[in-house]
């Protein structure tokens, strides 16, 4: 049964993590606020993803958490169709990235904002038989049910080492410090409500020396930009309402990558944040990047 974490439940201490691996259906809530327009006052005091109606970092955070238990149930059937399922090679071309951590027997690798699991998976399948431990973290718990049950799925019959998923808030991880090398983040970390304590708190978790992998989508020049953008602020705001049945979060997809840094502003954030090495590498003419850096000593 899913019971809402208590502050305390969310303490940092390590081995305090609320572990899902249960396959029940959790129950989706709708969004409380129209996501017709971004917030203007939020804008200008926090930099981060915000939906219509946020008035600060938590309640931002509380609309990204809802809009995304609203379409969890439809959430990898409209990504499969909505990105022509360009989606899969992405991830795959991410975790590929990190193959010399991933191969590594005793990598610690966690999967920030895993959603129902698609870049943690990539992840694993990478590995093989190195790294030690995997972990997929979210902020929705219906999101965490889905990816537990697809884990099961594609466990059944194989020797796949077994993955963990938890529920945690990007922003208060309940890790220890460097207690990774390798954290990674696919389509989640721009829906943070504050990038820069995201950033900060992904270093945290990070041993010296570790890497981070974001992956987002960006923003393409020129004509295929310009038919790109019709696509992605037209058509997939109707398709995707059309067929997840939720008014909002589809909206608010084109509206929070517009908002989202550009790469340059990305990188001397990431830098900023302890990263040193960072680059970002266009997928598919830009539509997405890897944002990627390695943890300063
Ligand atoms: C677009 S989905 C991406 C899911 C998955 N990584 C993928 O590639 O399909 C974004 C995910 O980020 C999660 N998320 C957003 N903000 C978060 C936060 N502060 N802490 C944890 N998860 C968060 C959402 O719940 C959602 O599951």
């Amino acid at each position: 049964m899913y019971r809402k974490q208590s502050s305390a439940q969310r303490s940092r201490k390590f081995g305090n993590w609320r572990e899902i691996n249960t396959v029940a259906e959790g129950r989706a809530t709708r969004p409380s606020t129209s996501n017709s327009h971004m917030n203007q006052e939020i804008n200008q005091r926090i930099v981060g993803a915000a939906p219509a109606g946020a008035r600060d970092r938590d309640s931002a955070a509380q609309a990204v958490r809802e809009m995304f238990t609203s379409i969890a149930p439809r959430y990898d059937l409209l990504n499969h169709v909505l990105s022509f399922n360009i989606d899969r090679l992405w991830w795959w071309r991410t975790a590929r990235r990190f193959d010399a951590i991933l191969k590594r027997p005793g990598a610690r690798v966690l999967d920030l904002c895993c959603g129902t699991g698609d870049m943690t998976f990539a992840l694993r399948r990478r590995a093989g038989s190195g790294a030690q431990q995997i972990l997929g973290a979210d902020f929705s718990h219906a999101m965490l049910q889905r990816a537990a049950a697809k884990a099961v799925e594609k466990g059944r019959g194989t020797t796949l080492r077994p993955l963990q998923w938890i529920e945690a808030d990007a922003l208060r991880l309940p890790f220890p410090d460097a207690h990774f090398n390798l954290v990674t983040s696919a389509f989640g970390f721009r829906n943070l409500a504050d990038y820069d304590a995201g950033l900060r708190e992904i270093a945290r978790v990070l041993a010296p020396g570790g890497e981070c992998g974001i992956l987002d989508f960006g923003e393409p020049r020129g004509l295929i930009g310009h038919g790109y953008r019709v696509y992605f602020k037209k058509v997939l705001p109707a398709v995707g309402t059309l067929l997840s049945g939720v008014t909002g979060p589809y909206a608010y997809l084109p509206a929070s990558v517009e908002r989202f840094p550009s790469p340059d502003e990305m990188l001397g954030r990431m830098h900023q944040a302890a990263f040193r090495e960072v680059s970002w590498t266009p997928y598919t003419f830009g539509i997405a990047g890897l944002y990627r850096g390695v943890r300063s000593a």
